[in-house]
């Protein structure tokens, strides 16, 4: 059964009368009832591997805004955590990854199943499936191999990305290793996904734009092709998004050649010229800065938007992850603004 959602109709190049939306990172520490979930359970990974706990606040923004999608509550580093990988969320201080040596590493890992860990997240991806009206859509994801990288490398959230390309370019082959074997449990963890419910997925690249242009086609596009590829083999009806952060101008070039997939907008992208270089040709979804949504000076922002997008295929949403400062009271305004105007 193909979901028939307005966020599904739109990625498949349907334009909307009012455009559907969701925002990234919707289930998060800017809403009370997910804040008083995390006091119970302080450990982030226990908390992404318990299956009532993620149905329960992936459902909670449904609940409390009537978003037109779900996203699953999990993280992209549950893949580094689950081959190995320790991963540690102490405040203030982001993820923290074990250091390991790569050679017995990537060696180690290399053909991991790690289908039966993940029974956890799919069991909440059926039980929200089953909780969702049929007019809403469940989007699943996953880092991308490069964003997941930078991670597992940097044993953190980098500030300086210079080792990580250091290393990237003097340790090659086992780079390539390890790229090559987070694509393929990229493409695992998508296909669960879909197979248990999801009826869209998202490919969150938060740090493309820090690869060198000689690069991206090696450590960026080539992974994308074969993970799209891959689930368009299996699944052809599935809507993909690629939120490529800071990479916008390379995007017209992946159209041709990955047709149908859908383009994730930054804050920082022109939407003008969006929709003559990219919605033209494929659908989008964007792009409201989330530092206005803090401060709520975004009606002008907004409008524009929804004007110069919402003839054609559109999904709003942020530019990226809503902030944990956001005032609630903007989220409602902002949904108004998007439905009501
Ligand atoms: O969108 C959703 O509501 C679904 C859940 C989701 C989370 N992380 C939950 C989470 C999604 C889609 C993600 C994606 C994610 N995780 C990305 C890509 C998107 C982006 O924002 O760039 C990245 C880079 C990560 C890695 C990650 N996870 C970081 C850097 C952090 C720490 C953030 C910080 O400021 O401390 C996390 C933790 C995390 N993932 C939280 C949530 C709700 C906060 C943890 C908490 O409750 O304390």
């Amino acid at each position: 059964m193909t979901n028939q959602s307005k966020i599904v109709e739109a990625l498949r190049g349907k334009p909307q009368a009012t455009p559907p939306l969701w925002m990234m990172r919707q289930a998060g520490r800017y809403l009370p009832e997910y804040l008083a979930e995390r006091e119970n359970i302080p450990d982030f990974m226990e908390f992404c591997f318990n299956a009532d706990v993620t149905t329960k606040v992936t459902l909670q923004p449904i609940r409390r805004f009537d978003f037109d999608a779900a996203i699953i509550f999990s993280d992209i580093l549950t893949i580094p955590h689950l081959l190995g990988q320790t991963v540690r969320f102490e405040k203030g201080h982001g993820p923290i990854l074990q250091k390991v040596s790569w050679s017995d590493f990537v060696d180690a890992s290399i053909d991991k199943d790690l289908g039966t860990k993940y029974q956890p997240l799919f069991q909440s991806i059926q039980n929200v499936r089953a909780a969702l009206s049929a007019e809403k859509a469940l989007i699943g994801f996953a880092g991308s191999p490069w964003t997941i990288g930078t991670y597992m490398i940097g044993c953190g959230k980098s500030r300086d990305f210079s080792p990580i390309i250091d290393f990237a370019e003097k340790e090659a082959p086992i780079f390539n290793r390890l790229l090559d074997l987070l694509t393929n449990q990229v493409i695992q963890l998508l296909l669960g996904q879909i197979q248990a419910g999801c009826d869209v997925v998202q490919i969150f690249d938060s740090w493309a734009s820090v690869v060198p242009k000689q690069n991206r086609r090696q450590w960026l596009w080539n992974p994308l092709e074969k993970i799209y590829k891959a689930l368009k083999k299996v699944y052809p009806e599935v809507p993909i998004i690629y939120y490529g952060k800071g990479v916008s101008l390379d995007y017209p070039a992946l159209i041709s050649e990955l047709p149908g997939l859908c383009f994730g907008l930054d804050q920082s992208v022109d939407v003008s010229w969006a929709r003559e270089s990219i919605q033209k040709f494929a659908p989008v979804q964007g792009n409201l800065d989330p530092e206005k949504l803090v401060s709520g000076d975004f009606k002008k922002d907004l409008a524009h938007i929804l004007e110069t997008l919402g003839q054609g295929p559109f999904v709003f949403n942020l530019g990226h992850g809503i902030l944990p400062q956001t005032p609630i009271a903007h989220v409602y305004q902002m949904i108004e603004q998007v439905r009501f105007s």
